[in-house]
C-alpha cells in the first residue's frame, strides 16, 4: 500500500466494484467534455455473428462496436469446417452489422502468421502496427478496415 499523504491510499482490487462503475459514470462526462469539448456516446454495443450447420454451432465473430468504431474480438470456426470460406464469410458479416450499428472502420489483432495476415489482407484489413510480445510472449499484428462494406447484415445467409 502507498500514502499519498492527506489521508490518501491507493490498493489493488480483485474486481471492478459497483462504487467504482458509479465514479467513472460521474467523472467521465466532465473528463470528456475538457479532452473532446462535448458529451460523447461510449454505449458499446455486441456485434456477434454465428454459423450453423444445421442445429450445430460451426464458427462465431464476435466483438464490439462502440464511438463510431468496432473491435473484432474472437472469430472462430470449427477445426474440421476451416479452409472453406466460413471465416470469411464471418469477418464479412461481422463487418456489415458493425456498420449497421454505427461503426465507420472495424480493428482487430491477430497472432502474426503468414496464413493468419493472408486471410485478412484478403479481406481488405491493412496493418497499421506489429505488436511485440503481446500475448504470452507472442507477436501479434493490429489490422484496420475502412470503410466497412454497406452490405445488410441481418437474416444474411
Ligand atoms: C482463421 C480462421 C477464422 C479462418 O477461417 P476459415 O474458415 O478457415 O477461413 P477461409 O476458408 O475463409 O479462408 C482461408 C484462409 O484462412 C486462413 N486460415 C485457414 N485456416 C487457418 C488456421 N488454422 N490458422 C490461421 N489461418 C488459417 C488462411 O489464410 C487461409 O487461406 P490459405 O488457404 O490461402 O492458407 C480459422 O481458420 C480459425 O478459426 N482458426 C483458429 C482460430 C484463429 O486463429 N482465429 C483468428 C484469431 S484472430
Amino acid at each position: 500500500m502507498q500514502d499519498l499523504g492527506a489521508g490518501t491510499v491507493c490498493r489493488a482490487l480483485d474486481t471492478e466494484t459497483p462504487e467504482a462503475r458509479r465514479f467513472m459514470a460521474r467523472e467521465w462526462p466532465l473528463a470528456d467534455r475538457r479532452l473532446f469539448g462535448e458529451d460523447l456516446d461510449w454505449t458499446s454495443r455486441p456485434v456477434v455473428v454465428e454459423a450453423r450447420a444445421g442445429r450445430e454451432l460451426v464458427g462465431v465473430a464476435v466483438g464490439e462496436a462502440v464511438a463510431g468504431m468496432a473491435r473484432l474480438h474472437d472469430v472462430l470456426v470449427a477445426e474440421p469446417r476451416q479452409g472453406h470460406g466460413l471465416g470469411s464469410r464471418l469477418v464479412e458479416l461481422f463487418c456489415a452489422r458493425a456498420a449497421e450499428l454505427g461503426a465507420g472502420r472495424c480493428f482487430l489483432r491477430c497472432p502474426d502468421t503468414a496464413r493468419h495476415r493472408r486471410f485478412y489482407e484478403r479481406l481488405g484489413f491493412v496493418q497499421l502496427a506489429v505488436l511485440p510480445r503481446y500475448y504470452h510472449g507472442r507477436d501479434f499484428v493490429e489490422y484496420l478496415r475502412e470503410p466497412l462494406p454497406a452490405q445488410r447484415a441481418s437474416g444474411a445467409r
